[in-house]
């Protein structure tokens, strides 16, 4: 540590998070302010946002349609039952969202969700702690516009309690469950893009100042 600068930048290193993105990193810093990094090493230099709503728009209108996709609406659906199939059809056996997003009393999804998918047409996917989002964040995705979803993600009441955009795409970065969507198993179509490509074009909403289709 060479002098007061360095230690400032350490500091406000450790306060932040960092998400592994496809070929580079996110540093999400305090006060909003988010810096891309494009290497493991961060560095200091990083440039500075600046809001491109256009740019943010169009980034957004793209990886919007991942999560209109058959496998995300399925557990992010209007109503309190998941879905099934590449039509999103209704979950058999009637299962419900419980309070929790893990079934009730009677059924779990954990009684046929296993950690990881079983093999097999029609056969249950599976990653560890399969879920649906519980009551109090229902997180819907099907049926919203790519602007009320896009605000929602915002919405830390909406968006299960993050406090910003910027963690909801590190969610996406690492969580399993969105992982899964890309290994879904026998006669499951994959989401319209790569989870590479998806990643850079939320890194490039959020560091554009993640503004919101009108
Ligand atoms: C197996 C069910 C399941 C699937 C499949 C799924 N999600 Fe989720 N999602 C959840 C649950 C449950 C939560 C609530 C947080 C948690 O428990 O992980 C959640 C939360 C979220 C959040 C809120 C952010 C946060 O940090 O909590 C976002 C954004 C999200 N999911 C996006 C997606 C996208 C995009 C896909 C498809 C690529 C997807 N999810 C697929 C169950 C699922
Ligand atoms: C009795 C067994 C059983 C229980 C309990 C169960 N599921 Fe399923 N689930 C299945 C089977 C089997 C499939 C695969 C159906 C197919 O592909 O035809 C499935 C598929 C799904 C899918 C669709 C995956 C996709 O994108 O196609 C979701 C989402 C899902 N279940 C969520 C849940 C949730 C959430 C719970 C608990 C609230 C739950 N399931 C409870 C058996 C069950």
């Amino acid at each position: 540590m060479q002098n007061a600068q360095d230690a400032r930048n350490v500091l406000k290193l450790s306060a932040a998070i960092i998400v592994a993105a496809a070929g580079g990193y996110l540093v999400f810093g305090g006060h909003n302010k988010v810096e891309r990094v494009d290497a493991a090493t961060v560095r200091t230099e990083n440039a500075v946002i600046v809001d491109n709503p256009k740019k943010a728009r169009a980034a957004f209108n793209e990886a919007v349609k991942v999560f209109f996709s058959a496998r995300c609406i399925n557990c992010h659906p209007a109503g309190d039952n998941p879905l099934q199939g590449n039509d999103s059809k209704a979950h058999e056996p009637e299962v419900v969202r419980g309070i929790e997003g893990r079934g009730n009393e009677d059924i779990q999804c954990a009684m046929c969700h296993l950690e990881t998918n079983t093999v097999g047409e029609n056969m249950p996917p599976g990653v560890p702690d399969w879920h649906m989002p519980p009551t109090a964040h229902k997180m819907i995705f099907q049926g919203l516009t790519a602007a009320q979803l896009c605000s929602n993600l915002k919405d830390p009441l909406k968006n299960g309690g993050k406090k910003s955009a910027k963690e909801a795409v590190e969610h996406l970065a690492t969580d399993p469950k969105v992982l899964w969507a890309w290994n879904p198993g026998t006669n499951r179509a994959i989401p319209p893009m790569s989870h590479e490509d998806f990643l850079k074009k939320m890194n490039d909403w959020v560091v554009n100042g993640a503004a919101c289709p009108k």
